[in-house]
């Protein structure tokens, strides 16, 4: 298996250090190329992802990314590098878990998966000014392609799960053009798997409910801006960004990332909680049992490392963020002695 790793910024790079030592640890044949991107980066080059990184990337069957520290200030030459990497590799489907991590007598337990679109909608990139830079316009791209496909993949895993549910979440009501064609190929497309129950919410009762209520939920299908809402709204109720990890799916590739960003905040304290970047590791298992003759070897790496997690999470150590002091190294070392 030929992996990408890509740092990036802050504490990209300490977590993916630290997903790196429980990678090598649990599969020594796997070969890793480092390529950078990000904000260092694009001040050292002038570009946040140079040729070589995409090129690496393309040659991987996978990519392992961490976070970057993208500006929210325009800076001339500067683009979002995975955002650019996704639709590089045209990865359409971010698909976003949220699990309960811990079980609490009486609170009923959330298992949800928000599987956004991925490569249009509001972040196509189509954004210009006009009237002298008196009015910004930002297009909302969605094709019946991009549409049928996110849908499908959402579909094929409702159906595989026990509850069968999806929820479509748009915005049909007031954009009504471009949400309108979403919702209606979304129902189209769901009508071809019979098994699963549909239901439809408006982006904002959405929210609510994944607030309120998160374990009403099963699977959850939108557009881009909606998804990466949604998903950090939902990412609470698993025990916050420190714990969220997402795949991000093509026809060929993927690339596996944590939700959360640079963490400027807490970058270079050795703080940062790795289980994100670690549960990136458990969907890359996942992902490689289901495309490999080797089905069983990965299983059992997936399910290895997602019950050292698991007995982490119950026992400690605890970073920060989940109210311990423990450091990204204590847990890496408590993760490696419950392996196997
Ligand atoms: P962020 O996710 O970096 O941080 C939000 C809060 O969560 C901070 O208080 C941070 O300390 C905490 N946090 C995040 N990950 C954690 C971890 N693993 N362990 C412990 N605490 C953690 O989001 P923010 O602050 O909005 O953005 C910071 C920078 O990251 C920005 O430049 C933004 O553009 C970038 N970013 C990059 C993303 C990516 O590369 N995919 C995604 C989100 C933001
Ligand atoms: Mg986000």
């Amino acid at each position: 298996m030929k992996l990408c790793v890509i740092p990036g910024d802050g504490i990209g790079g300490e977590v993916i250090t630290a997903a790196r030592t429980v990678l090598t640890t649990m599969l020594p044949e796997v070969t890793i190329t480092e390529a950078e991107a990000g904000w260092h980066t694009f001040q050292q080059t002038g570009t946040a992802l140079p040729e070589a990184t995409l090129s690496a990337a393309q040659q991987a069957d996978a990519v392992l990314f961490g976070a970057v520290a993208s500006p929210s200030h325009p800076v001339d030459g500067y683009r979002s590098p995975i955002v650019a990497l996704r639709r590089a590799l045209d990865l359409y489907a971010n698909i976003r878990p949220t699990v309960s991590y811990k079980v609490v007598p009486g609170v009923p337990p959330v298992d949800l998966i928000v599987v956004r679109e991925n490569t249009e909608g509001l972040y196509a990139g189509r954004e210009r000014l006009e009237d002298n830079g008196n009015t910004a316009i930002t297009e909302r791209v969605v094709t019946r392609r991009g549409t049928e496909r996110i849908v499908q993949q959402a579909c094929t895993l409702a159906s595989q799960r026990p509850r069968r549910k999806l929820t479509l979440v748009h915005k049909a009501n007031v954009l009504r053009v471009s949400d309108g064609l979403f919702r209606s190929i979304a129902l189209e497309v769901a009508q071809q798997y019979p098994t699963v129950t549909v239901e439809e919410l408006l982006v904002d009762t959405a929210a609510m409910h994944i607030a309120r209520s998160p374990e009403r939920f099963d699977v959850v299908v939108t557009t881009n801006l909606f998804g990466d809402i949604l998903s950090d709204v939902a990412c609470i109720h698993g025990g916050g960004l420190g714990l969220a990890s997402s795949a991000n799916l093509g026809e060929q590739q993927a690339l596996f990332e944590p939700v959360h960003g640079a963490a400027p905040d807490i970058a270079g304290q050795g703080i940062a909680n790795p289980l994100a970047a670690l549960g990136c590791l458990v969907l890359l298992f996942e992902w490689l049992a289901h495309r490999h003759t080797d089905t069983l070897t990965y299983h059992l790496l997936a399910q290895s490392l997602r019950a050292a997690i698991a007995t982490t999470l119950r026992e400690g150590p605890f970073t920060p963020d989940l109210g311990g002091t423990a450091t990204t190294h204590d847990v890496i070392q408590a993760i490696l002695d419950r392996l196997f």
